[in-house]
């Protein structure tokens, strides 16, 4: 699903240059569950903008679905993320003042050729697989608790049915009973319901919950490991 060839991006501020990310390459496959570790500044989230396509690389070859991205207009990578992929941040960024339902029909609010009863259908059955009661669905986003609002986060990211899934640092604004509920919705809805998702997290207990472990230090992987078993280390 997603081949990433020595992928680098250097920032450039006047005459200093940043290498952020240095010839990363790896492959991720439909289906996994997959969390990028490493330390603060490592390069995790630069990482991330590139596989949803909200960045471009300066260099390299990145495949999502046998498509290179890098080929596309900024229009057709738009239209790659509002449909193929789901985002879910640190940050809930919804809608405080409109409910619960409305926020998870944003995404849907473009498309046109969906009418207004299907769309709340759609974010009904998001709603449902992010297991938030459904008590609060009329209720405005700010009068829920950090972990409800994840939940709506994770429902808007799931109502178009996305092939991807990008969560980064999803946990970090929630107590550890909290998160813990977060990321097992996470494995939920990779067992149960297919979805490839990636999760970013600088924690090593939470990156323990995927299936497969992508370490990157100072912008390169210095570890890729399924079940404690290590998959490929650079250099070997
Ligand atoms: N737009 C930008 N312009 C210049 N430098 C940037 C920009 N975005 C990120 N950086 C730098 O790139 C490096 C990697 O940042 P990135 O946000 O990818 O790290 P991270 O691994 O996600 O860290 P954290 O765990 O703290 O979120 C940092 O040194 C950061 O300062
Ligand atoms: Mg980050």
């Amino acid at each position: 699903m997603i081949k990433c060839q020595k992928i680098n991006k250097m920032y450039t501020r006047g005459n200093t240059g940043l290498q952020v990310l240095n010839d990363v390459s790896f492959e991720i496959k439909k289906g996994e569950f997959v969390a990028i570790t490493g330390p603060s500044g490592s390069g995790k989230s630069t990482l991330m903008h590139i596989l949803g396509a909200l960045d471009r690389p300066t260099s390299g070859t990145y495949l999502l679905n046998d498509k290179n991205m890098l080929e596309l207009s900024d229009n057709e990578l738009a239209e790659i993320r509002s449909q193929k992929i789901g985002f879910v941040f640190q940050s809930f960024n919804l809608l405080s003042r409109s409910t619960v339902l409305r926020n998870v029909m944003v995404p849907l609010l473009y498309d046109n050729n969906t009418p207004k009863e299907e769309r709340r259908n759609k974010a009904e059955k998001a709603l449902i697989a992010s297991g938030l009661d459904e008590d609060r669905w009329q209720h405005l986003s700010n009068e829920l608790s950090g972990g409800q609002m994840q939940r709506v986060a994770i429902a808007r990211a799931l109502v178009n049915d996305p092939d991807l899934i990008l969560a980064d640092e999803p946990t970090g604004n929630l107590d550890s009973k909290t998160g813990e509920v977060v990321l097992n919705t996470f494995k939920k809805l990779n067992r149960e319901k297919g979805h490839t998702i990636i999760l970013i997290t600088h924690e090593r207990y939470v990156a323990q919950h995927a299936d497969r472990i992508i370490e990157i230090k100072d912008g390169e992987i210095v570890s890729d490991r399924s079940d404690g078993a290590v998959l490929s280390l650079k250099d070997k």
